[in-house]
């Protein structure tokens, strides 16, 4: 809890060009958590060493990432939205949890399991304690919700574990985090293959519409969506393709299916692929407005940066001293 309001954390990486389904399944979530939480929103740089990068292209995306959370809406002076590198105990935490982790729990991850396969050739150790830096994050903050996709789910359970191990030891030192449940984000599928989730490392371009897609684009993108032979708008599992046009629509329009599908009723599916890609530009066109209109104002953004990882690095000392006076560390002399 801070002032009266529970804490919530969660942190997107910098790599790859994000996605519309970054945006309606999580960005455009986080802006109204922010009204209900005291939010902490990262943007995760040191898990993307995970990975080898370009310093340079990390550096660009890091700050351009930072500066989208803004631009789609969420207030850096209520909520603190800030770089994971530049708060130190990020990784003095993690050092700490790594030694309350067990190498069965981390062998047991199945994004390790498939990032190993994916990087076979830097297979490194912080690939593997990954999810270990992923719980400092969240209980540096003592956060009480985070709000995490499926695919984060393991990892949050594995948080848990940790932050429970260490209480039982040694009292109750961290808030126990909860998956965020609630209104969920809309989960959007890629547009070439509806199975997948729409993803910012697809190598097919025409899969993914990206939060800087200029309106042709956009359009073109929609129109070129895998649909199927049925010939007919509904909105059910057995036509995947149509179903994730319905959700994008819905998505940035706010309506609910049903009311979707009577709007589409008698229409072909060129029609709906052009209201979709109208609907799609009518939610990015804007943020994309927003966003250059910010990352002109070099000074502006600068000062967010600096204050905000001020505020973090506050929060983070506080359970930082007290976890390492627990584990035995001696006090430091003033
Ligand atoms: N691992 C998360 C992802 O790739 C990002 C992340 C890092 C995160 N630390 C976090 C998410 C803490 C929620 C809470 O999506």
């Amino acid at each position: 809890m801070i002032n009266g309001n529970k804490v919530l954390f969660s942190g997107m990486q910098a790599t790859g060009n994000l996605t519309l389904g970054n945006y309606l399944g999580a960005l455009k979530n986080w802006v109204s958590l922010a009204d209900e939480y005291e939010c902490y929103y990262s943007v995760v740089d040191m898990h993307s060493i995970t990975v080898r990068q370009d310093p340079a292209v990390l550096r660009k995306r890091a700050r351009a990432l930072l500066t989208l959370y803004i631009a789609a809406g969420i207030d850096p002076e209520k909520n603190c939205l800030y770089y994971q590198s530049h708060v130190s105990g990020h990784a003095e935490l993690a050092w700490i949890l790594n030694c309350f982790t067990y190498m069965g729990e981390l062998n047991r991850m199945t994004q390790f399991k498939d990032k190993a396969a994916k990087h076979a050739d830097n297979i490194n150790a912080g690939l593997f304690t990954y999810p270990v830096l992923m719980a400092a994050d969240i209980l540096l903050y003592q956060a009480d919700v985070v709000p995490v996709g499926i695919d984060q789910m393991q990892h949050l359970e594995l948080t848990r574990d940790i932050a429970q191990r260490f209480n039982a030891i040694y009292g109750d030192v961290f808030t126990v985090p909860q998956a965020y449940v609630g209104k969920v984000g809309a989960k959007i599928m890629s547009l070439q293959d509806p199975a997948k989730k729409m993803s910012k490392s697809d190598e097919n371009p025409n899969a993914s519409i990206y939060l800087m897609d200029d309106a042709d684009t956009i359009r073109r993108k929609c129109k070129r969506a895998v649909t199927d032979s049925e010939g007919i708008i509904l909105y059910r599992d057995e036509q995947p393709g149509v179903k994730n046009l319905l959700d994008i629509y819905c998505a940035c329009t706010g309506k609910a299916p049903e009311e979707a599908v009577k709007e589409f009723e008698g229409c072909g599916y060129g029609q709906l692929k052009e209201a979709v890609g109208d609907a799609v530009v009518g939610v990015l066109e804007p943020l994309q407005t927003r966003f250059k209109e910010l990352e002109k104002d070099k000074a502006y953004i600068d000062t967010i940066i600096k204050n905000n990882a001020e505020r973090a690095a506050y929060t983070a000392s506080k359970t930082l001293r007290k976890v390492q006076k627990k584990v035995g560390f001696p006090e430091r002399v003033r």
